[in-house]
């Protein structure tokens, strides 16, 4: 059978900084307070630039990095909760356009912060069954778009950004496994609830902020922690991997504690452990992709490096994946 491998990987991080001091002045908050319950020191604003701006700038690095030619490219999934335009056209459709791909298929998902994984699932079994052959998966999201900003228990939590990469076919160094799921009944918990069919854009709705995201974050603290290192344990062992076997553990970058207690519980030490919140905070679906090219650069992630990637969010969602790193 056809494997699937993740050939190469890219990001991009918006210029302005937004910093826990500068979030003290729009909200009853601390740099302490941030720091000590989240670890987030700051997080990246994309002023005049959208999520596709985002997605194509990580879109074109990765593809750069892959080298394959922009023909090579027969599909574009970009999984984001900040697409540029209510329904359509695309996020991956927008992207494909700057990136001068024709006549690919493009479409975009939605699966939170877990989207990455969902990414991963998708493009495997597409290149699996032989329907395509090299796909740009990216997780793109302007987060500070769908922010209350006078909402302390979330806007210090979230940030923009977004990371990419070129899943092909090749014979080494496979995507070794993903598994996804979502539980439907939590939705409430992470939700956004205007401005689309439930809850119309119209004045009552905005009055109200319901087109800002809301979290019942304690409770989503909670499931998350339990949620992923029984995700984690369970794709090890299905897999025969002893945690000491992974070279790289890239968790989603919610929250530096969900971080600490996974690790914690599954004996990983520092150095197998990415952590990049402290200075992008949560950036949805592009946390992931974002984490993993900073690894990257930093020539932590090699070629034929064994990786574990985990995620949990709104739906709820979550995954975990094992993969081999096929970039150079
Ligand atoms: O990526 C999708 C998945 N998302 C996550 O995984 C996020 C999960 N949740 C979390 O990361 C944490 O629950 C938070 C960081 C959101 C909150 O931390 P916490 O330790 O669960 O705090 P809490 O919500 O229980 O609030 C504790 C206190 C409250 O005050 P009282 O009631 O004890 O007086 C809050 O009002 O902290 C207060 N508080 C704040 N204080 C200063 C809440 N937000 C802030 C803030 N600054 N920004």
């Amino acid at each position: 059978m056809t494997k699937a491998s993740l050939i190469s990987i890219g990001a991009y991080a918006p210029k302005d900084i937004l910093t826990n001091y500068d979030l003290e002045k729009i909200v009853d908050t601390s740099d302490e307070w941030i720091t000590k319950r989240t670890g987030i020191k700051e997080r990246r604003i994309a002023k005049d630039e959208f999520t596709s701006d985002l997605g194509y700038r990580a879109a074109l690095q990765a593809l750069e990095r892959s080298g394959l030619d922009k023909s090579d490219i027969d599909a574009v999934i970009c999984a984001t909760i900040t697409p540029d335009y209510f329904c359509m056209p695309s996020t991956a459709c927008v992207i494909a356009n700057k990136l001068g791909l024709k006549d690919v298929t493009a479409f975009d998902i939605s699966a939170a912060c877990t989207g990455f994984i969902y990414l991963l699932e998708l493009a495997k079994s597409m290149i699996e069954s032989g329907a395509k052959r090299n796909i740009l998966i990216i997780g793109a999201e302007k987060t500070s778009a769908i922010m209350d900003w006078s909402d302390r228990s979330i806007c210090v939590l979230f940030g923009d950004g977004a990371g990419a990469a070129v899943v092909s076919a090749r014979d080494n160094n496979p995507i070794l496994d993903v598994h996804t799921s979502s539980d439907g009944s939590k939705g409430e918990l992470l939700i956004t609830p205007g401005c689309a069919i439930v809850n119309p854009a119209n004045k009552d709705t905005i009055e109200n902020r319901l087109n800002f995201m809301k979290m019942s974050g304690n409770d989503v603290f909670k499931i998350a922690v339990n949620t992923l290192t029984k995700d984690v344990v369970n794709i090890l062992e299905k897999n025969q991997i002893p945690s000491d076997n992974i070279d790289l553990f890239i968790p989603h970058q919610a929250n530096l504690r969900i971080i600490e207690a996974v690790k914690q519980r599954l004996n990983f030490s520092d150095s197998q452990c990415v952590v990049t919140v402290q200075k992008y905070g949560n950036t949805s679906s592009a946390s992931i992709p974002m984490a993993m090219n900073d690894a990257y650069e930093s020539s932590r992630l090699k070629n034929g490096s064994l990786v574990l990637l985990d995620a949990f969010g709104g739906g709820f969602t979550w995954g975990s994946a094992l993969l081999y790193f096929g970039g150079k």
